[in-house]
């Protein structure tokens, strides 16, 4: 695809879609996370001296997802050895992928996260009118973007630890997220989490996964 084919397939894609996200959306999932499995998978991992974590943020629109996972681990991770975690972030519209990387947010954007942790993650930013936030290259480097679509083949090497894969699904049709369920369930480590969005319920569906709590499902 060359450069201006590619702008006119992005343009389409982001009017056929909504980029819709914000930093801790669906923050019970992000509590999840901290409280109850991370603390649980780095003991694991401890035991059998593995100190990696890999996420994927799949249809992670503007990076406000991926990075608040991102501050997640690194919080969770910050103090207890060298922990090496990495988040792979990928989307369709190679438009909203730009923004992403570049990693400017509007100050009201940025509201739900903590002060103490903008302080540490979101540097002052006063390139746009108003106060906007660049996130800290500590956060870029944690994220790595890239282009995916969902319906193809995924160059993903597993065990993954967890996927966030929210308020994607819900426009496909039943077998097309049958289908995406499934090769999750491939790429995830046993104990691995996947978090669907807050109408995207597995029901319905043929799959091997455990119910946690709404939306957070194991691969047991
Ligand atoms: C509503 S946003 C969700 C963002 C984030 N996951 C959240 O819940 O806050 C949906 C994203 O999915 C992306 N998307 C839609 N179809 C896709 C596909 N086939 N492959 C990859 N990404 C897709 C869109 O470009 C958009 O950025």
């Amino acid at each position: 695809m060359n450069d201006q084919s590619g702008r006119e397939f992005s343009t389409l894609i982001d009017s056929l879609s909504t980029n819709l996200t914000s930093f801790f959306r669906e923050k019970q999932h992000f509590d999840f996370l901290t409280d109850r499995f991370l603390p649980a998978l780095m003991e694991q991992k401890k035991k059998n001296s593995n100190f990696k974590i890999r996420a994927w943020s799949a249809g992670c629109s503007s990076g406000e997802e991926p990075y608040s996972i991102a501050i997640s681990l690194l919080e969770s991770t910050q103090g207890q050895g060298r922990w090496d975690v990495k988040i792979l972030a990928t989307d369709i519209s190679t438009s909203i992928l730009e923004t992403a990387k570049a990693g400017i947010y509007d100050a009201e954007r940025v509201s739900p996260v903590s002060l103490n942790q903008k302080r540490k993650y979101l540097i002052p930013h006063n390139d746009r009118d108003g106060k906007a936030f660049k996130v800290s290259k500590e956060l870029r480097d944690t994220v790595i973007f890239k282009y995916l679509n969902l319906m193809n083949d995924w160059p993903i090497k597993g065990p993954l630890d967890f996927i966030f894969c929210r308020n994607v699904m819900i426009y496909f049709e039943k077998s097309t997220q049958e289908r995406l369920i499934n090769r999750y369930w491939d790429l995830l480590d046993s104990g691995g989490i996947l978090f669907t969005g807050h109408s995207e319920s597995l029901t319905g569906i043929e799959h091997k996964f455990k119910y946690i709590q709404p939306t957070i499902y194991m691969k047991p």
